[in-house]
């Protein structure tokens, strides 16, 4: 992040959602929490569909030519049938980042043996950082307590 610190796009995967029939606390609560920890110089937030293609043509859009620091997804990560978050992540990133992934796993495990669900990808593609996180209150929460703390070094790494 420069000195005009981190910008920040967050991506609520949602069919309720994105028909306003469901209000979406995951997403706010995503900007709320990296405010706490960082100075945000920018933050967007979308609503979108479980749709593959959808999703990829806006992580694409966000990380190239937005240029966004940080994109964090929340919900579709599972093994429901429209869960598609991590199908359309791993097809857009340059280089994955296990390390994040497997730091989320590890305190999510500590909390609900049904942390083992998420399929949740973390990678970078252009100078962007990108996670995808489950889909509740209490998913974001503990899985980006876990990693949160990471992402200024990894993010200054990338320019
Ligand atoms: N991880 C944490 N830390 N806390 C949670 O409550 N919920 C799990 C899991 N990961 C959970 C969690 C559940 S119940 C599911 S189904 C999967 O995330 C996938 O969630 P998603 O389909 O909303 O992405």
């Amino acid at each position: 992040p420069s000195k005009r610190g981190v910008s920040l796009a967050w991506v609520t995967l949602s069919d309720k959602g994105a028909r306003n029939q469901r209000e979406d606390k995951s997403g706010p609560l995503i900007e709320t929490l990296v405010r706490e920890k960082y100075e945000l110089a920018y933050a967007r937030g979308y609503i979108i569909p479980d749709e593959e293609l959808q999703l990829r043509q806006l992580l694409v859009n966000l990380a190239l030519l937005q240029k966004f620091d940080l994109i964090l997804t929340t919900g579709g990560t599972g093994v429901a049938p429209r869960d598609v978050t991590p199908e359309a992540t791993v097809k857009v990133i340059d280089r994955r980042l296990r390390g994040v992934e497997q730091a989320m796993m590890a305190a999510s495990l500590k909390k609900t043996p049904h942390a083992v669900v998420s399929r949740a990808i973390a990678g970078t593609l252009g100078t962007s950082l990108i996670v995808n996180m489950p889909g509740s209150t209490k998913a974001v929460t503990e899985n980006l307590e876990a990693v949160l703390p990471a992402f200024e070094h990894t993010i200054a790494k990338l320019q």
